[in-house]
Formats: structure tokens, sequence, C-alpha cells
């Protein structure tokens, strides 16, 4: 049994921008159900504070001037250890995790997340008095980046470990903040934080910890290539013998059509004829046309050029020309946002748009849906397409990432062997999302092939436990690469 600190800037249900918080709201459980002794540290934003119970102050400071106090709750649902970096001044504030209200960055984003790892890196190092101290420190992505690079001068400390969920993302701010934030000049060097002149969060984890992993073995290789690397794929190949990739799981007590609170109807491979009735509900809601037997392609996505959306936009009158209906969730770029919401108005009985973040409704649309449209350019893991399958919604995804570690092409070959459970797409472009969903709508007009895709689908194991127990691999790696170093 290892004691681990696992570091995220967000985790469902208490705080929720996109599949990070679904990772760090449930493999903590599936560590602790394997007798990890696991903490969760996440900031305590209102939207955080207003959810919790039973809350207790653990320890309080001052991190650059800012007054800070650890606070102690539990992941809701769960036996695990949240404790809260409660710092008003950094967190305590309307708008989401990393942007205001209108979708800017907040200005002292270095400040907040700098705040955030050096009590991270004060609890690993013992200095707060709690009496339990880690032996792992996991941070995930650039928020928690500095952790690794602060603890790594000290001579007895844990072992690192540090989760790449996406490259793009990399907390790059200005030679400035860096002298702001009394970071050891040591640090401002090519082979340290610095990043072609600025400060990059995300290098800390990826220059300093014992191990880095991603969130899917094809990804992890990906990155290696410049084309993935967004300009780390040099750094990454010299550490390649530290870099591995470990598939996200979900979690099955939230995300299963069996018992699933939020559907008009819940449904399993033995009452599958039940979930069309969630598409009846749906297409009654959004004043779609009611007819069970068209094929309903759903989509759920922050609306951001990795998502696809402009293949998407590029084929949508040729998809909106073929027998389908389209119903779209999501919010991000703003640009995306009108010209969908364009399309959705000159043809409300064919596609609908739902512009914002609503949780019940994504539950709604993975039942509802016959097939799931994620044409990623890159995709670290990707939860959606794993929610579809679970769903018996057939995923549309390019061969890219977790994607393709998760979609089996119904190609003849696949199908024949019964290992097929949705639609790939070999390239970027309208042409083969177009072809690709028409290839989908032959099928769906076969009931027998339909259902066997689907029945392949749902008996996918994609729970936490078997990437659980690579986790703890990875931290007894770390724990061995760390007394290495040490020597
Ligand atoms: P990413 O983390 O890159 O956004 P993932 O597929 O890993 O992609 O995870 C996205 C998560 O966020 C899923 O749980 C998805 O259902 C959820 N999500 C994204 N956009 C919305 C939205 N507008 N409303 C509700 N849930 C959303
Ligand atoms: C990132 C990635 C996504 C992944 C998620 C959780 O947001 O974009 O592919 O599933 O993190 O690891």
């Amino acid at each position: 049994m290892s004691k681990i600190l696992y570091v995220s800037s967000e985790a469902f249900p208490l705080i929720k921008t996109g599949g990070l918080a679904d990772v760090a709201g449930s493999l903590p459980i599936a560590l602790s159900n394997l007798s990890e002794d696991i903490r969760l540290l996440l900031p305590a934003y209102p939207q955080v504070l207003q959810q919790v119970e039973n809350v207790k102050q653990l320890a309080s400071g001052a991190y650059y001037n800012l007054k800070v106090s650890l606070l102690e709750t539990q992941l809701p649902n769960s036996k695990v250890p949240v404790w809260l970096v409660h710092c008003p001044a950094a967190f305590d504030r309307p708008g989401g995790p990393y942007m205001d209200s209108n979708g800017q960055p907040w200005h002292d984003n270095a400040l907040r997340f700098a705040v955030f790892c050096k009590v991270a890196v004060d609890i690993a190092m013992n200095k707060l008095n709690l009496r339990w101290q880690p032996d792992i420190v996991h941070g995930n992505d650039w928020q928690s980046g500095l952790i690794p690079a602060l603890l790594h001068p000290f001579k007895q400390r844990p072992a690192t470990v540090f989760t790449i969920h996406n490259l793009a993302y990399q907390g790059l701010f200005d030679h400035q903040t860096f002298l702001d934030l009394e970071l050891s000049s040591e640090l401002w060097h090519p082979d340290g934080l610095e990043f072609y002149d600025q400060l990059s969060f995300i290098k800390g984890g990826l220059v300093f910890a014992d191990r880095i992993n991603t969130v899917s073995p094809t990804y992890a290789d990906e990155i290696l290539q410049p084309e993935f690397g967004n300009g780390l794929s040099g750094l990454l190949q010299h550490r390649q013998a530290r870099l591995s990739g470990i598939l996200n799981g979900i979690d099955h007590s939230v995300w299963n059509p069996a018992t699933d609170p939020h559907l008009a109807a819940c449904y399993d491979t033995t009452t599958l004829q039940q979930k069309s009735l969630n598409k009846t509900a749906l297409q009654k809601q959004f004043h779609l046309p009611i007819d069970a037997k068209i094929p309903l392609i759903g989509m759920i996505s922050r609306m951001v050029e990795q998502k696809g959306l402009d293949i998407i936009l590029q084929a949508m009158a040729e998809m909106l020309a073929m027998p389908l209906q389209l119903v779209i969730l999501g919010s991000g770029d703003i640009h995306y946002e009108m010209r969908l919401m364009e399309w959705s108005r000159k043809h409300p009985d064919r596609l609908k748009v739902i512009i914002g973040y609503n949780e019940p409704l994504s539950h709604q649309i993975e039942a509802s849906s016959d097939l799931f449209l994620m044409p990623s350019t890159f995709e670290p893991c990707g939860l959606n397409q794993l929610y579809s399958l679970r769903y018996g919604t057939l995923p549309i995804a390019r061969n890219v990432g977790g994607l393709a570690d998760t979609v089996v092409d119904a190609s003849k070959q696949n199908r024949a062997n019964t290992t097929a459970n949705g639609f790939v797409m070999t390239s970027q472009s309208a042409t083969a999302l177009q072809a690709t969903v028409k290839r989908a709508l032959t099928l769906y007009a076969q009931p027998d092939v339909w259902r066997q895709l689907q029945l392949t689908a749902m008996n996918g194991d994609f729970s936490w436990t078997h990437s659980a127990e690579h986790y703890i691999e990875l931290y007894l790696q770390a724990l061995a690469d760390r007394d290495q170093t040490a020597d």
C-alpha cells in the first residue's frame, strides 16, 4: 500500500470542465478500492465549497502573501478524503476554474496555480504537520506542473508521477511572471521551465517527474512525433524511457444505462429495445420529428478545434441531406457556436444545437443517439466514445489517440469476428466524414447487424479495474526511478 497525493484542478462531481474531472473523480476511488491510501488535492472553488459537507480545517498559512488554509472533506459517495486549497484571493470568484464568465483566462492563472502547487509541495515535504506524508505525488496537466520541478532538489522527497491529459494546454506565461513567482533562477533554462522565452508550467512535469504518462497508449506514441507534440516532442523523446500510456476507465456508477436516473427509459443488453424510448423522448423535447426509426447522431463536446468541428461544419450540408437527425450539445469557441446555431436555425427538423453545459442532458443524448460523432484531430483518450459504447451508441471516430485504442471499425472482417463496435475514419476530411456517416447508415438499415455491433460495444470492459492496477505499477516504477536518481 502506498500513500498517494493525487493533485488535480478539477474532479467530478465537485467541479468539471472536461474529461480530467471524470478521471480525477473516479481513479482515486478505484485506487482506494485497491487499498491504496489516496488523498485528492483540489482548489476550493466556490462550486466545490457549496457542495461539500463536514469540512474541517487542517492547516493555515500564507503563500505569495495570500492567506491559504487547507480544508478536509470527502469525495461524495466515496471514502476518499479531499483536501481543498482554500485561498479566497485565488479561487473564490464567479466564473470557471480557468476562465472568467466571458471566456477569458483569469489574468492571474500563473499565481493561482503556483499557490496550488506550493501547497502540494509543502504537504509532500511534510511541512504542514498533517501526520501524513505521501510516498507518491501524482499531478495532472499543467496546473500541477510546477510540483515535480519544486520537489526535485529535495533529497528525501516523494516520487513524482505526472499525467498528460492534453499536451495542447501548457500553461505558458511571460518571463516577468517567472520572476514574480520567485522561482529558482536555475529553472530558467531550456532543460528547466523555459520554453522559447516563456515560462512553461507543463515542462515542470515533463522534465522533472520520475514517471510521465498519457491517458492512452497510442497518444503516448503520437506525442513523440512533431505532428502531435506541440513543440515538446524532442523533450518527450529524450524522456521516452520514463513515458507510458494508460487508458482511462469510466465510472460505472455514473455512466450505466441500466441505472442512469437521467434517462426516460433504462436499458441493458437484454432490454435493448427500450433504448429507442429515450430517442423519442429527446425528439419530443427538442421538437424534432418523432420517429424511432430515423438514425439519430449525438455529439457532446467542448467546442474547440481539437474536436473536429471544422470538418463537421464543412460536411454539414451533405450530412443534413441524408435521412438522419443530429443533436449537438457543447460550448466553447464562439465562432463554432454561432455557425452551428445558424445551421440549426435553417434546419430545425434535422439539427438541434444546444449551447451550454448540461450534465443530465449529456446522459440523455448518450442514451438517445444511435451514433456518436467524435472526429477529433487528436484525442489523448476521450471519454465520450467510452460512454457511447456503454450506452450502445456507436461512435464515429478518427483513428487517433484513445479513439484508436477503443473504437474498432465495422469492417467486414471485424464484424465477422465480432470485434467491431463503431466506425473509424482514417483521414481528417469532410469527405471522409461524409463517407463514414453514409457507411454507418447502411449498416443501421440492417437491424441484426446493428444489434450485434451494439452488443459488442456494450459488452466491452472499460472499467477502471485494469487501468488502476497499471497506475499502481507506475507508482512502483516511479519510486524505483526516484531512488536511482538519488543514488
Ligand atoms: P475533453 O476532456 O477533451 O473535453 P473527454 O471526452 O475526455 O474530452 O471528456 C469530456 C467530458 O466532458 C465528458 O464527460 C463529456 O460528457 C463532458 N462534456 C463536455 N461538454 C459538455 C457539455 N456541454 N455538457 C455536459 N457535459 C459535457
Ligand atoms: C483531456 C483530453 C481527453 C481525455 C481527458 C481525460 O481533456 O482532451 O482526450 O479523455 O483529458 O484524460
